[in-house]
């Protein structure tokens, strides 16, 4: 875990694995391997409060847009329905929207300026371990933005490129309108961590279709007002508060993303 990488070079290795079974290749770059010819010029950046130090932070980074840039993306796919999949050293996993990356400023970064040891990181306590977040650290500069959106993914090795359609598998919707593909996209956002659709996705909260969708049995008038703040309906809930977060219109559209789920019911086959 406390992988110590000498990030003078690192290699862009666009391999190309089946991640999800699927039989698509999608694009992956394996960040623990080396050759400095194909990384963007490294920077130094400034955090004004990183959410695992708590504190201000400067690191050394790769901007990721420029990284983005040098994975070939194959014609026949479509930008808007890529989504990054960023992968840590123990296999957990987090995505986010592929157009989002190139909204804000992310930076990948190598190097915890502060750390005067050659591992070149600073300790940090998570949970009960002390760890570091080598080799990688997906970093977001500007203040205040929304983490679900744009995460801070630790011990980083790799980054892939996927539909959400492959990458969601069977909670992607298979007809939608505009809303319900944001009410999807916003699902996927918040949500899928969590909660599966179709048995696709966390195990944190219930599974919110199978055998019966939630608007089967939850009144619908209520739905999205528990979703934005499921506190007022439940003492001790371990659902986070969307209010801040989530708008009431779109939370109408994660109602109506759901609901379209109820005539999509399926099981995968291995289960
Ligand atoms: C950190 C995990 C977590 C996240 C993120 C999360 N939930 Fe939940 N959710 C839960 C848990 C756990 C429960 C059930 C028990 C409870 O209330 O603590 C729950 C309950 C629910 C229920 C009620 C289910 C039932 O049958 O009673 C709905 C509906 C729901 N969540 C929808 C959502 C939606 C929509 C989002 C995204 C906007 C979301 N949740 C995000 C953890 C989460």
């Amino acid at each position: 875990m406390t992988n110590h990488r000498l990030f003078a070079s690192l290699i862009f290795l666009l391999l190309s694995f089946p991640l999800s079974g699927w039989a698509t290749d999608w694009p992956t770059l394996d960040l623990l391997k080396t050759n400095s010819s194909n990384l963007p010029k490294p920077q130094t950046i400034k955090v004004n409060h990183d959410p695992v130090y708590k504190t201000a932070k400067e690191y050394q980074a790769y901007p990721l847009a420029e990284i983005l840039e040098k994975i070939r993306i194959p014609d026949s796919f479509k930008k808007d329905e890529l989504v990054i999949v960023f992968t840590s050293a123990d296999g957990y996993k987090v995505s986010m929207a592929y157009s989002d990356a190139f909204t804000e400023q992310g930076f990948i970064a190598f190097k915890d300026n502060a750390s005067t040891e050659s591992k070149g990181w600073l300790d940090f306590k998570f949970g009960k371990q002390i760890m570091t977040p080598a080799p990688f650290y997906l970093v977001w500069p500007k203040k205040n933005l929304d983490e679900w959106r744009y995460p801070w993914p630790f011990q980083l090795v790799s980054l892939s490129l996927q539909s959400a359609k492959s990458y969601f598998g069977a909670a992607a919707p298979a007809h939608a309108d505009a809303r319900i593909n944001k009410g999807f996209a916003l699902f996927s956002r918040y949500c899928i961590r969590c909660h599966s659709i179709n048995l696709s996705g966390g195990k944190v909260g219930p599974e919110l279709n199978i055998p019966k969708n939630i608007t089967e049995y939850f009144k619908e008038e209520e739905l999205d007002k528990f979703i934005l703040n499921a506190a007022a309906y439940r003492a001790g809930t371990k659902m986070p508060n969307f209010e801040n977060i989530i708008t009431a219109d779109e939370a109408r559209d994660i109602v109506l993303y759901l609901k379209q789920m109820r005539s999509e019911k399926l099981v995968k086959s291995d289960e």
